[in-house]
């Protein structure tokens, strides 16, 4: 996401800042380039209107010790230097006549002017043009050349002069170019720098929102969210996440304090009417009446059963983890379970080691619901194995037993609170399990075991994951 965010924002402007640079070198070399062929054809122009035609077309070649030759080269030179160029003057096959610095001799073709050859032969038309091509002269500057007919008095062409000329600006030109390079590059790296960090001050609340909305999820409301900083629309949302936790943490308050009330006023009057039917009883021992007595405190018995595993399922608060010695715990486990599977003539074997940082008060208690399920499932005489163990990181708790098995019913239903097929069950057990294992990011599963039975499977991480930030 972060790259894709850097790609996004910096490409466009890379692309546009890379084809205005380019725009801008090919405008400025034209530019510079139009008005040095325009300076060029003016200075074969003038040196044309300057030269005696006749005298220079009749030159032959040994004549460069004429007066004539030296009378036209001392010319060429002087306007040569008055407009910054080399000057010459060819016949329209490209041999040489003359030139501003004595290069040539009379009558010698000049190789180099084959790239001109189209402009040569438009300017011995009788059309003044300059060269297409710039050329690298020996010192590594840009030239180009201006070519224009020199005509006799009768107006035919009889030779073409030609000006190679370089402009100062080219120097200048290629700095600039140095420059926008040196631009386009420094652009291409701080586009890509701010990209990289608007995309982070995106993304990083991004992912502090998440974490935050994951752990409101786990049900932790009482770590608040960082302090209150940007006023966009991400400070928004996390303004947001942070009143939502405080009205779910307010909500969660209700309820306690509504749990908290029903504990006192249904907890309270059951424990007293429990023990007057205890009173009554021992009075009517022996007496007929005994027995509705006997009915009375079963139902009550069973009804402080419901009310505690409700108490227990609905007060289910955050893990407070602690080191917990998995052998220790399932040894108590099995310790509680013990009244109920001795009562059911079912044996308990326990095996545990090992150590992970969970709620323990928790655990035990999703614990005691599994094996008091098997003890009930199991016939009589069989055994039912408790396991803790850690394992890849988690600790893996297993409960088998021997009973008949989840009926089609009871697999769709299993975790629903108040689901049960006991005629005494609250159904609140595996959902109190359930919850447990959601809590600590864990699982719980019941599976049937192998030979017959049932196997459930609580497993936790040994540790809890590490906040991202
Ligand atoms: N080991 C098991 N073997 C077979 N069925 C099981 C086992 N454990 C759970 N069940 C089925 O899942 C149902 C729900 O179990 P849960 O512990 O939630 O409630 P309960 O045991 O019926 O009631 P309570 O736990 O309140 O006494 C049970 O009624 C039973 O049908
Ligand atoms: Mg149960």
């Amino acid at each position: 996401m972060r790259l894709r965010f850097a790609l996004a924002a910096a490409l466009p402007a890379l692309v546009s800042l890379a084809a205005m640079a380019l725009l801008a070198d090919r405008l400025a070399r034209r530019a510079l380039e139009d008005e040095l062929s325009a300076r060029l054809t003016a200075a074969a122009q003038a040196a044309a209107s300057a030269l005696p035609a006749e005298r220079v077309a009749r030159l032959e070649p040994g004549e460069e010790r004429t007066r004539t030759y030296g009378h036209v080269r001392a010319r060429l030179d002087v306007l040569a230097r008055s407009t910054g160029t080399r000057l010459y003057v060819i016949r329209p096959d490209r041999t040489a006549l003359a030139d501003s610095d004595g290069r040539t001799r009379i009558g010698e073709p000049v190789p180099a002017l084959e790239r001109d050859r189209l402009e040569i032969a438009q300017a011995a038309a009788g059309r003044p043009v300059a060269s297409q091509v710039m050329f690298e002269g020996s010192d590594g500057l840009l030239y180009k050349s201006g070519y224009a007919p020199l005509l006799d008095a009768s107006g035919k062409v009889v030779a073409v002069v030609g000006a190679d000329g370089t402009a100062a600006s080219f120097a200048t030109f290629r700095r600039f170019r140095r420059l926008l390079a040196t631009l386009a590059v420094a652009g291409a790296v701080l586009g890509a720098l701010v990209a990289a960090g608007a995309s982070l001050s995106v993304t990083r609340p991004l992912t502090r929102l998440a974490e935050a909305a994951r752990r409101i999820g786990r049900g932790d409301l009482e770590t608040p969210l960082w302090p209150r900083g940007r006023r966009d629309e991400l400070g928004m949302l996390r303004d947001t996440l942070e009143e939502m936790r405080k009205a779910l943490r307010a909500r969660d308050e209700e309820r306690e304090t509504l749990l908290a009330g029903i504990a006192h006023e249904v907890r309270n009057p059951l424990g007293a009417l429990d023990l007057f039917a205890g009173i009554l009883s021992e009075e009517l021992e022996g007496r007929p009446e005994a027995a509705h007595v006997a009915r009375i405190r079963s139902e009550l018995a069973a009804l402080s059963k419901v009310v505690e595993e409700f108490l227990d399922y609905a007060r289910t608060r955050p893990p407070v983890r602690e080191a917990v010695e998995l052998g220790a715990l399932v040894a108590e486990v099995a310790e509680i379970a013990s009244p109920l599977a001795a009562a059911r003539q079912v044996s308990l074997g326990v095996k545990g080691a090992g150590e992970a940082r969970a709620d323990r008060e928790q655990l035990r208690r999703a614990l005691v619901n599994l094996v008091r399920n098997a003890v009930e499932a199991a016939p009589a005489a069989s055994e039912v194995e408790l396991s803790g163990r850690a394992v890849g990181g988690e600790a893996v708790f297993e409960v088998r037993d021997r009973g008949a098995g989840l009926g089609p019913q009871a697999r769709a239903g299993l975790f629903r609170p108040f689901f049960t097929t006991k005629e005494k069950g609250t159904g609140l057990g595996l959902a109190l399990a359930k919850k447990v294992a959601d809590a600590h990011g864990g699982a719980l599963a019941l599976l049937d075991r192998e030979g017959g039975g049932t196997v459930a499977r609580l497993a936790v991480p040994l540790a809890p994951p590490e906040p991202r930030s």
